[in-house]
Order: C-alpha cells, then structure tokens, then sequence
C-alpha cells in the first residue's frame, strides 16, 4: 500500500469509529491522493447509483441527452414508448460518441459515418455496409444500462446487478415525499468544471458552518448557520436541515401537504456518492457530481421552482444561487493549495448540527472502500 493511501485507510478507520463529538478533518490525502481516486471510481462511481440530470431536461418523446459517468459516456434517451433509457453513448461502428449535445428527433445519429439508432439503442441503418457473417443491423444494438427516476430525477448504475434505486432512499424519500419535488419545475441549469476535489464539493454543498461566515450577503439571511440541525444518515444517503428566519418573506409555502414546520425547513441531503438535493417547499437546488481526478470535478447543478413564481423572483434566486456558487468556488479551489501544503494537518470538526456530514461522508466512503484499501496492503 503506498504511502498516501495508507493514510486515507487509516482516517476511514478512525471516521468508522469516531463519534460526531470527536471527530477530526481528512488528511489531505483524502482528497489528494490520485490512487484513492481511481479506487473511488472503481468503487462508488463505477457501482454506486448517480443522477445524471432532471427529467425535465428530456421532457418530450424523442429528446436525448448526453452524460458522462465515470468513463462511460452515455446518452440518456425518452423513447417513444414513453420510458428513459440510458445507452452506451459509443458508436458500435468505429467508437466515436453519437450525441455530444442535447437533441431531440426520431434516430440517434452518428456523425461520423451516420449509423442510426433508435431510442432503444436498436441499430437501425449502417450505410453501404452490407449484413455479414457475425454482423446484421438487427443484431446490433448500443449497451443499455440500469436507470431509475426518482423525485423528478434520472438516476442511472452501470453495474448491471446493482440492488435496486428506490429502496435504498427509502427513509430520505419518507422525509420529503410532501415537498413533491418531482412537481417542481427547472429554471435553471448549469454545467462547469471546477478545480477541486469532489469531496471537498459534497462536503461543502452538506455543511452549514459556513453559510454565515462565506455566504454573509447573500444566503445565510435565508438559512442562517445557528439553524442547522443534523439528520440521523441512512446507510446511503445523510443530510442536515436548516430553517429559514420566521419574517423571511417567501414567495410560496409549497405543495399543500407540507405541514408549517416543513414549509419552513430546507433539508439537505447527499444522496449515495455525488448527488445532492437542496430542498426547499418554494425552491430547490441540486448538484450530481463526477471526479476528472483528484483536483478536478465536473457538475451539473440547478434551481427547481415549485408552483407559479413572478418572473423577478426567479430571476432573483437564480442571482442568488451563482452568487452562492461562486463563494463556494472563491474557496474550494484553493483548498486544494492548501492541501498540497507539507503543513496542512487534520483539525476538529465543528459539532453535529454543523460539521456532522462531513464525518458522514467520511463514513460513507470508508464503508464502500474500506476493503478495497484493505486489498492494496
Ligand atoms: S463511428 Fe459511428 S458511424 Fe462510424
Ligand atoms: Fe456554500
């Protein structure tokens, strides 16, 4: 095992068994480290389930969009039948990819030589070359992998024999089944790429110590840091809720069945390895997440609107979602400066209602990678 690993191995043990009271920061390693990387994606990115977008964004029959997860490049379609599928994105004739843009229209084409596809996958024409000996077009179709929606999103596993979606949110989906999130519309999509780590992204978007310090203009007099309360996690989600100010005014209480204390409670909520939820009863965001190496994550993020909202408050929210986006990004990329410092060193966490979802992502990874490290000694 080498050095940098080790590390990491010995931190998930301690985060294993740390109580939230006493728990420590991740050494830098955690979040450095190029071999943890690549076990991450072998692990949790290659095995775990991972939105990769909103339905909305492919709404009509006919409508694709491509994502990229882990190493595969994929093209989520709405096929006619009505069902979302998601498809190798990878030409089965000389492998380049076939949708690099959303698009919509009855075949998927490859650009390079215009094989098409259907919305199935189902190869449908590969001009001038003829049916032969271990190649029909009938037979020829793209790879298709698990895919589930859940709440208004499109979550997608590449391991064929993965349990289930749906179940392992279940207690998450209990908690927030009266926000109807999957009523919410989108009014605003957003994709980057960020010079940090995607931990360092998760562990940021799940705590709020730092919403009256970093956010002080903006979002902490919407959810003030003394009002975050940690949520017990589940085995593949954790999250914290935080209250908005009672004279805060708001443009809609939500979906008639969130009681007053909901209506008035935002939860935040990492759902297995990189997506979140931030879920207000008026308005919600959420971020899915992909590593390009240790110091480098991909995303998409957006704001979901609930109910009819006049256009100068849309417009302020989305204001308020970059202006929270880039205080995060004024301090997440140079992070990874200060971990690659030789006198960066593990500090406390703050408690529970806090810091505590640090330690539960902490706990997250260790659970799935912990025998995978075991295995590099
Ligand atoms: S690579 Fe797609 S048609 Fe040739
Ligand atoms: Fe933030």
């Amino acid at each position: 095992m080498t050095d940098g690993l080790a590390k990491v191995n010995t931190a998930l043990k301690a985060a294993l068994d740390s109580s939230h009271d006493a728990a420590w920061t991740m050494p830098s390693a955690f979040y450095t480290d190029p071999d943890f990387t690549r076990l991450e994606v072998e692990h949790l990115f290659k095995k775990e389930w991972h939105c990769v977008g909103r339905i909305e964004e492919i709404a009509e029959k006919g409508q694709w969009m491509p994502y990229r997860l882990a190493n595969e490049p994929l093209v989520i379609t709405h096929g006619t039948d009505g069902k979302i599928r998601a498809l190798s994105n990878v030409c089965r004739h000389r492998g380049t990819l076939i949708a690099t843009e959303k698009g919509k229209g009855r075949r998927l084409l490859c650009p390079y030589h215009h094989w098409a596809y259907d919305m199935t996958g189902q190869l449908k024409a590969a001009p001038k070359i003829e049916e032969r000996d271990g190649f029909t077009v009938k037979g020829c179709k793209l790879p298709e992998f698990r895919c589930e929606t859940w709440m208004g999103f499109i979550y997608v596993n590449l391991e064929q024999d993965a349990a289930p979606f749906a179940p392992s949110v279940a207690e998450l989906e209990a908690k927030i089944a009266p926000y109807h999130m999957e009523e919410m519309w989108l009014g605003y999509i957003l994709e980057e790429t960020w010079e940090t780590n995607w931990k360092s992204m998760i562990d940021n978007y799940m705590e709020g110590y730092h919403l009256s310090p970093l956010h002080k203009t903006g979002l902490a007099n919407l959810n003030p840091t003394d009002m975050c309360e940690h949520l017990t996690p589940g085995e593949h989600w954790f999250g914290y809720s935080v209250g908005f100010p009672e004279d805060l005014p708001r443009v809609t209480s939500g979906h008639p069945d969130c009681t007053k204390e909901q209506s008035n409670t935002c939860i935040m909520a990492m759902v297995q390895a990189g997506s979140g939820i931030g879920l207000g009863a008026d308005y919600s965001s959420f971020l899915c997440l992909q590593p390009e190496g240790p110091d480098k994550v991909r995303y998409k993020a957006g704001v979901l609107f609930w109910g009819e909202w006049p256009q100068s408050a849309v417009d302020r929210a989305i204001e308020l979602f970059q202006q929270t986006m880039e205080e995060d990004r004024s301090v997440l990329e140079p992070m990874m400066l200060g971990y690659a410092s030789d006198h960066h060193a593990p500090g406390p966490l703050a408690p529970a209602p806090l810091e505590g979802n640090i330690l539960d992502l902490a706990r997250y990874v260790g659970r799935r990678l912990g025998p995978a490290l075991d295995a590099t000694a």
